[in-house]
């Protein structure tokens, strides 16, 4: 599917991004593994996270839509069933790192696959830890590709330091470490999101944070509701339409701005935005909050460090931001891009340069000469979903029309990103 967008002469109005991602995905395995019944409101009817429900579904847990989410019958710690067939992650790299983690304990064999690209993603970063807690994973590709078999039995604890900043990679061994024969110690240099332990704790498992060390014991799980807040990653669009629109005012509501993950926020107010966050509470042990973007003038700046993590998913996005701003953008210490989606510093760069964007690449980042104007062009998701979605806020600002093919991809975690755009651009300023 192709969208054509031309800017709009202002952007106006409330948006509410779908459920976050992560927190889906989150609430759907553990609840699935534990005991009794959840209901998950507001979860993400988004690709992504259907995979999640498909698979444990396939593995003996029963979920039901019901208005506004799902409910989730727990079979308890012992309960998940051999699947009949090969299990499919599809796009989702977080559907297959974490069931691997959780598979690898079961007391019988699974096969688990996705979609291409998902099947050139490394999951040797997850194999080998818990080869180390005695699991027995094959893959292809000198076991570091899908699909993997991982044949289930009894693991124990180990001490393992993160080699990379990883939440999937975290929250696998979490998953792994629940059904292990001791304690594990998870040392994590980089901060990762932490969606992952804040559930478990609510879900009364024994886990401890120490600065960057997480211990986990082998926990059971009670079923807990869990209220999903907004995405901030699908909000992340909308605060760089207002800061970059001249004529903006966006209200962004139920926005997570759990601190892991905030990096956006913080790295808009060091380029100047004109970001609000307000009403700021908590929603099933998550921070949650209403934000206000509006028409800002930018200012470059340098992104690297422990602040990669926080925006990982938001790198695009902040290259196009940069791209509008006044001075230099340097974007370094992101070499996890290249191992998303799609190779995400090639694709962002390649595209903005078609936009007219002054974009340099960087093995490990970007470096961004920000100008007044970037021009429409035809451009290319490359099937990712956020090139997708940054391509139709660059389209918002660029001089005459932009083509951006394969714009179905937003289905992966935002579907309704075209209507939400086309609502925000059609409102009278
Ligand atoms: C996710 C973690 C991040 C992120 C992805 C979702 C998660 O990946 O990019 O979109 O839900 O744990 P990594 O953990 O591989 O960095």
């Amino acid at each position: 599917m192709k969208q054509v967008v031309k800017a709009p002469h202002a952007l106006d109005g409330e948006v509410s991004p779908p459920g976050d991602k992560s927190i889906s995905h989150r609430a759907v395995i553990l609840n699935g593994i534990a005991r009794g019944d959840a209901r998950v409101n507001n979860f993400a009817q988004s690709a992504d996270c259907l995979a999640t429900v498909a698979c444990m579904r396939a593995l003996g847990v029963e979920i039901e839509s019901s208005k506004g989410g799902l409910v989730i019958r727990g079979v308890g710690d012992r309960g998940l069933k051999e699947a009949e067939d090969v299990l499919c992650a599809e796009n989702s790299a977080t559907t297959m790192r974490l069931l691997t983690g959780l598979l690898a304990a079961q007391p019988f064999l699974s096969v688990i696959t996705g979609d291409r690209s998902l099947r050139s993603r490394p999951m040797d970063r997850v194999i080998q830890p818990l080869r180390l807690m005695g699991a027995q994973i094959w893959g292809r590709s000198n076991d570091s590709k899908a699909p993997l078999v991982i044949k289930g039995g009894q693991l124990h604890g180990i001490s393992y330091t993160l080699p990379v900043a990883s939440a999937q990679l975290k929250s696998a061994l979490l998953l792994a470490a629940l059904y292990a024969q001791g304690d594990t110690v998870i040392n994590e240099p980089i901060a990762a999101r932490n969606h992952s332990e804040r559930m478990l704790r609510a879900m009364g498992a024994k886990i401890e944070v120490k600065g960057d060390a997480i211990t986990i014991s082998p926990s059971r799980l009670k079923a807990v509701d869990i209220i999903v807040p907004g995405d901030i990653s699908s909000a992340a669009f909308w605060l760089v339409a207002g800061g970059i629109h001249s004529q903006a005012n966006i209200r962004v509501i139920n926005v997570g701005i759990n601190p892991t993950r905030s990096g956006i926020i913080d790295v808009l107010n060091t380029m100047g935005a004109n970001l609000i966050v307000e009403n700021e509470r908590m929603v099933s042990g998550e921070p949650v909050a209403d934000l206000r973007a509006q028409s800002s003038q930018l200012s470059g700046m340098e992104i690297r460090g422990e602040l990669i993590p926080r925006v990982i998913d938001e790198i695009p996005l902040i290259a196009l931001a940069a791209s509008l701003a006044q001075g230099k953008t340097v974007i370094r210490d992101a070499q996890e891009l290249r191992v998303k989606e799609t190779d995400r510093i090639s694709a962002t760069v390649k595209e903005l340069l078609k936009l007219g964007a002054d974009v340099e690449e960087l093995p490990d980042g970007m470096i961004i000469q920000g100008r007044k104007k970037i021009r429409g062009a035809a451009c290319e998701s490359h099937g990712d979903h956020r090139l997708a979605m940054m391509l139709g806020i660059a389209a918002l600002v660029a001089e005459g029309v932009t083509e951006i093919d394969n714009a179905e991809a937003v289905n992966i975690s935002y579907p309704r990103f075209w209507q939400d755009l086309k609502r925000l651009s059609a409102a009278k300023s």
